[in-house]
């Protein structure tokens, strides 16, 4: 029989992350544990999985006690990030449907003006959890499949603000904001520019 932590829903889990955050410490190995016993059940996280048909989402579901927050990642065929670093953050990814591919990068020198250079890629599927933090690397998350969509969810401690995001063939990398599609379920209000209306 499953521990009753395999049924949890993302706002228990949520419930028992606050407790495990409520230290200064992050131990790891305990939350990725607890990432993983979270079984994926999409009649629980769609409220928070809004797709684009042009990028990859991502949609707050918990901010917890402001030292981590849940992000739910909405993937289309053949989406993909930019390569970018985790502003010495924590981030937990687990998959909760379909499958994603990470392809993790070294760090290249300030000098450097040529293609980085890639340490691996790894797959993961359903339930899966992947763990990154600046001192492992940098990467790209994608959804390699051009038939079937992907959802995840993401833990970042502390939140992220910003990253940086690389050229893949000058190692150039630019500062980005990191945006959210929608809060708590709720589309998040956005305006157009004024130079592009
Ligand atoms: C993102 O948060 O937008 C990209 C995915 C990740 O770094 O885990």
């Amino acid at each position: 029989m499953n521990s009753p932590l395999s049924y949890c829903t993302i706002d228990t889990l949520g419930e028992t992350l606050t407790e495990i955050f409520s230290s200064e410490r992050v131990n790891i190995e305990e939350v990725q544990t607890v990432m993983e016993n979270y079984k994926s059940s999409a009649l629980d996280w769609k409220k928070y999985a809004h797709f684009d048909p042009h990028r990859y989402t991502r949609n707050l579901a918990n901010e917890g006690n402001g030292r981590f927050n849940l992000i739910v990642l909405c993937w289309g065929e053949g989406m993909g990030s930019t390569i970018h670093s985790h502003s010495d953050s924590h981030c937990f990814m687990k998959v909760l449907d379909g499958s994603l591919r990470e392809t993790l990068y070294q760090w290249p020198s300030e000098s450097e003006k040529t293609k980085m250079n890639v340490i691996g890629t790894t797959d993961y599927t359903l339930d899966q959890v992947a763990y990154i933090n600046d001192t492992k690397g940098i990467h790209r998350i994608e959804n390699v499949s051009h038939s079937e969509r992907a959802v995840s969810l993401h833990l970042y401690s502390p939140p992220i603000q910003t990253c940086r995001s690389f050229d893949e063939r000058t190692s150039h990398s630019i500062t980005c904001k990191t945006t959210f599609w929608s809060k708590f379920g709720e589309r998040t209000p956005f305006s157009i520019p004024a130079e592009n209306n």
